[in-house]
């Protein structure tokens, strides 16, 4: 597409940060054995002016996003196949394009973001209702449970959101949630405390210079352990990464995550994990 067709993207801080999640899934979703099929990420990567390769350098971790995205969608299809139907919850869904990969024809979809990001958003994906609908609201803010339906069954979804709140942040919304929608799953991730450290002495670069913003919410052992004496918390999951491709995603990583030690270093993916509600 040429340059004056492009679309202008005026983001910073955290909301930037939804240009690297979806320049690595789509340097990814680019290749022929590709871990991930996601045109609509390689569209928006195109149709955005922006700088990506100069920010964030050639999309190294394009495997290593898509994994972590697939096992995103992968909750979100098991939940679908008892519920198609039901409503699908994006918390900071950023340019996420899970929806066109997970569709089945049925599920109702919020997105839920920032008013800058929501504008991007709306601009590059704009709401088809009554099925797929945006929200200008903090996740933080208790306005957006107002939009939920979970007559026909309710997922909440987390991706790369909650690292960037403060530790007792995470604790009011997911316990709000455990409140407000018994018996519904939330599926989220998080980094490990050696990367949230990086991120808040601002050691997080690219070698193009770009700094991760400060992720002060890390979860280790005792974290899991505080989430799941939250009221009305009844379980706690964790869930691995798919196997990908090439001797580290496809054989050293799955290996070591076998063992819980070594996922809990954080080194072989982040932690990614379900907290299901009590009725
Ligand atoms: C790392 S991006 C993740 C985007 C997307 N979920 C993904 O995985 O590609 C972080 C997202 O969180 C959003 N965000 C930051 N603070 C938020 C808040 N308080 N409430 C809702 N969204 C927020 C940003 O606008 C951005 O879209």
């Amino acid at each position: 597409m040429p340059d004056r067709e492009k679309s202008r993207v005026d983001l910073d801080g955290v909301p930037e940060t939804l240009l690297w999640n979806l320049y690595q899934r789509a340097t990814e979703a680019r290749r022929p054995d590709a871990v991930l099929h996601d045109p609509k990420a390689i569209d928006l990567v195109d149709s955005l002016d922006y700088p990506f390769a100069d920010r964030f350098g050639q999309g190294s971790l394009g495997q290593w996003q898509a994994l972590r995205a697939r096992c995103f969608d992968q909750e979100v299809r098991c939940f679908l196949t008892e519920h198609p139907d039901g409503q699908v919850v994006a918390l900071g869904e950023g340019l996420e394009t899970q929806f066109w990969r997970v569709d089945n024809g049925r599920v109702r979809w919020l997105t839920v973001d920032l008013p800058e990001t929501v504008e991007l958003r709306a601009r590059l994906l704009p709401d088809d209702p009554p099925r797929r609908r945006t929200l200008a609201c903090s996740a933080l803010d208790e306005e957006w449970m107002r939009h939920v339906d979970p007559a026909e069954g309710l997922l909440l979804s987390a991706q790369g959101l909650l690292m960037y709140f403060e530790p007792d942040q995470v604790h009011r919304l997911i316990a709000g949630c455990a409140e407000r929608f018994p018996g519904v799953t939330m599926v989220f991730d998080g980094v490990p405390p050696w990367f949230s450290r990086r991120t808040l002495d601002g050691r997080m670069k690219t070698a193009q210079g770009y700094q991760a913003p400060p992720m002060p919410w890390a979860v280790d052992g005792a974290e899991k352990a505080r989430i799941r004496a939250l009221p009305n918390v009844t379980e706690l999951r964790d869930l691995r990464a798919p196997r990908g491709r090439g001797p580290l995603y496809g054989a050293v990583f799955p290996l070591l995550n076998r063992f819980r030690a070594v996922r809990a270093l954080g080194v072989t993916g982040l932690p990614i994990m379900t907290v299901r509600f009590g009725r």
